[in-house]
């Protein structure tokens, strides 16, 4: 159960954020809770976090080791830093803060499987794909063009998330069914690639206006191994209520 805080909280906000989060899931192991702060809250997040069974992420990496790379940040930086997972590839890396392709998902993949991270590849159609009913070959192109470059070993390390663009910070959940079918495609498509075994195995979270009153819905399909959360990972109560939903 992943929350993406986005752009959103200051560090003296985080650790207040922790404050209030920790009891709430103190113990409670029936699943891993990550949460994605802004790089600049990550060594807070990591300090108010120790010794709680919550992981911290970092929201993107560059590929890079280091470099002249302005504003960037590398999977060994967010390691050292305390980060053990991280984002790769989210829709408004995609689409809006940058024109993220699947080769440099590919790449950042690979990046964060080197330094040690454990990716969260995200994939998902925008709204004028999902109206023109391509959904399927938008996500065929992604999985193909992202994690099927991966080796074997590679791939069991990933977890994937499927975030139909048009569901994110809109208040329009995908029905439980809706995303079902494409967590059931990408498994498809992993099996193809990597074998049953790996496919079975692999953990795909649903994103996209997740929130405490739909959880439980969402989490009743087979197919929906978690979720990734924006706006309601915000708030310690209604995150942990969605994180007991596991
Ligand atoms: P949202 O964001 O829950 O605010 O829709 C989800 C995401 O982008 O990960």
């Amino acid at each position: 159960m992943a929350g993406n805080w986005k752009m959103y909280k200051t560090p003296r906000e985080t650790a207040t954020f922790f404050d209030h989060f920790k009891p709430l899931v103190d113990g409670y192991d029936r699943c891993d809770i990550v949460i994605f702060p802004p790089a600049i809250d990550i060594p807070a997040a990591v300090s108010a976090a120790s010794g709680a069974n919550i992981a911290i992420g970092g929201q993107n990496i560059y590929w890079g080791k280091e470099g002249a790379f302005t504003g960037e940040i590398s999977a060994e930086m967010l390691t050292a830093a305390g980060a053990r997972w991280t984002l790769v590839g989210h829709s408004e890396r995609r689409h809006v803060v940058a024109s993220e392709t699947d080769a440099e998902v590919l790449k950042k993949t690979q990046a964060a499987l080197a330094a040690g991270l454990t990716p969260i590849v995200c994939m998902g159609e925008r709204l004028e794909d999902h109206k023109a009913g391509k959904t399927n070959e938008v996500l065929i192109r992604q999985f193909a063009g992202g994690v099927a470059g991966l080796t074997e070993e590679q791939f069991a390390l990933v977890a994937a998330a499927y975030e139909p663009v048009w569901a994110i910070g809109t208040g329009q959940t995908a029905t439980p069914e809706i995303a079902a079918a494409a967590h059931k495609l990408i498994r498809e498509e992993s099996e193809k690639r990597f074998g049953s075994d790996a496919a079975q195995k692999l953990r795909i979270l649903y994103g996209g206006s997740v929130k405490p009153d739909n959880i439980r819905g969402l989490m009743k399909e087979f197919e929906i191994d978690g979720v990734l959360v924006g706006g309601a990972s915000l708030d310690p109560e209604s995150f942990s209520k969605i994180v007991k939903a596991a």
